[in-house]
């Protein structure tokens, strides 16, 4: 199994370029399936799960080529709407598939897609939703069969906005009749990024980014090119890595306004943020403090991608940081891995209590998810000795070539 090999205490210094969002990419690739015509999506990051979208579009009949950062995927030759078990397990945001299926074919059979390591991962506000669209939905056995029996708009209410849930009524009612509202809506920048691909292949949706999105039903997408936004809780994980390392990074690309409640807490626990033309600089020099509560939300709340990076950076800092974990119910697998290394984080249910420490120590450690996989990265290149780090599969789902990149800012990490 592959691993990370890190020996810390060096301070990270230099200049970055933010990869394209995970979380946009995704269902942007993924709606692509809805467009009739060439599309060329930009600034698309190199990701397992990238390509694991790749292989199932590919699976589908779609032809996609990927270099240098833009795909370029061509959808004439789809003719199927089954999505096998072993592709569908690969990520879970092969969810999306069931609007964009639903989109362009009118059906869709794919298994459930899996609970992952942050706990159980129900999409019933999904199937809900779709059954309000005129879709019809079996699920037996582990496997989700999809239906259109009539196409029908509809006001749907999210009982919890769930982004998931918004992306893929956005990708089942775009080419639909009559206006489709969702009311409760998710309001994270990717839903404006997802929606913005969608109208610039002929989609006509209004309100991405508030709580109340409107759908007006079009006859079919076309062909579009689009660049990708920046990953911004990549760039939240870079300003933990500089305060854990008390280093100087410049993230070219980075951008502020969508990170509007992560930023606050950063400068709080001591680094300097400062967004300037074309990204973001962060100073980590100096203490790291304490800060009020943390609670993860809805955007646009602090968000429960950045709870595990950020944790790790607090757990040096001088007092004690409560963290309480709303969106998802197992998100502390990092908490373990980080107290082998020193810190002195207690958890109970949602809530986790870190204690600082003035040190972290190099030890063995498995990272279990992505986002608590990049905290023991941080962990690791602040701590005194060598560090190894197992698991880091994860890690490569959500991150593009991270030891690469912490190598051109000084840090000694090699993958083996
Ligand atoms: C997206 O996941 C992101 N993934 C997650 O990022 C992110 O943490 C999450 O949104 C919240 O911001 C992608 O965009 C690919 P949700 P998603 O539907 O859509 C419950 C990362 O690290 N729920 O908003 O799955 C669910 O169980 C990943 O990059 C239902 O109960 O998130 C969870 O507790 C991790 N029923 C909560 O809502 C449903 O039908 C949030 O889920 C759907 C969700």
């Amino acid at each position: 199994m592959a691993r990370f090999i890190i020996e810390g205490g060096r301070a990270l210094k230099g200049e970055i370029r933010a990869q394209g969002a995970k979380n946009s990419a995704l269902p942007i690739l993924t709606a692509s399936l809805l467009c009739s015509g060439k599309v060329v999506i930009h600034n698309c990051p190199n990701l397992s799960d990238v390509r694991a979208v790749f292989k199932i579009l590919r699976h589908l009949g779609a032809s996609v080529e990927f270099s240098d950062s833009t795909a370029v995927i061509d959808t004439a030759g789809v003719n199927r709407y089954d999505i096998p078990d072993d592709l569908m397990r690969e990520m879970r945001s092969s969810a999306l598939f069931l609007g964009a299926l639903a989109g362009r074919m009118g059906k869709a059979v794919m298994s459930f897609p899996g609970g992952c390591e942050l706990g159980p991962r129900p999409i019933d506000l999904h199937t809900s939703a779709l059954c309000r669209l005129g879709f019809s939905i079996c699920e037996e056995y582990g496997e989700l069969k999809l239906e259109r029996s009539s196409m029908r708009a509809a006001t749907i209410d999210l009982g919890f906005p769930s982004v998931g849930a918004t992306e893929n009524i956005l990708l089942a009612a775009a080419i639909s009749e009559g206006e489709t509202i969702i009311t409760g809506s998710a309001r994270e920048p990717e839903i404006i990024d997802l929606a913005a691909f969608l109208n610039s292949a002929g989609a006509d949706i209004k309100g991405a980014g508030e709580s109340t999105i409107l759908i007006k039903g079009v006859k079919r997408l076309y062909g579009t090119e689009y660049g990708v936004m920046s990953d911004r809780i990549e760039t939240a994980t870079y300003m933990s890595f500089a305060g854990l390392t008390g280093g100087e990074i410049f993230i070219k690309g980075a951008d502020p306004s969508a990170l509007s409640a992560v930023i606050p807490v950063v400068e709080a626990a001591g680094p300097r943020v400062y967004p300037v033309p074309g990204g973001i600089y962060i100073n980590g020099r100096g203490t790291i403090y304490s800060v009020p509560p943390i609670r993860t939300m809805p955007y646009p709340g602090f968000p429960t991608d950045a709870q595990a990076p950020i944790m790790a950076m607090l757990s040096i800092a001088r007092g004690t940081t409560i963290f309480i974990e709303n969106i998802f119910e197992s998100r502390y697998k990092h908490v373990d891995e980080l107290n082998r290394m020193g810190a002195d984080i207690r958890t109970e249910g949602r809530t986790a209590v870190v204690s600082g420490v003035p040190k972290l120590y190099g030890a063995k450690v498995v990272a279990k998810d992505l986002r608590g996989g990049a905290a023991l990265v941080g962990a690791a290149l602040c701590a005194e000795g060598r560090s190894e780090i197992k698991g880091i599969c994860h890690i490569d789902r959500g991150y593009q070539s991270l030891d690469t990149t912490l190598k051109s800012l000084g840090a000694d990490i090699i993958r083996k």
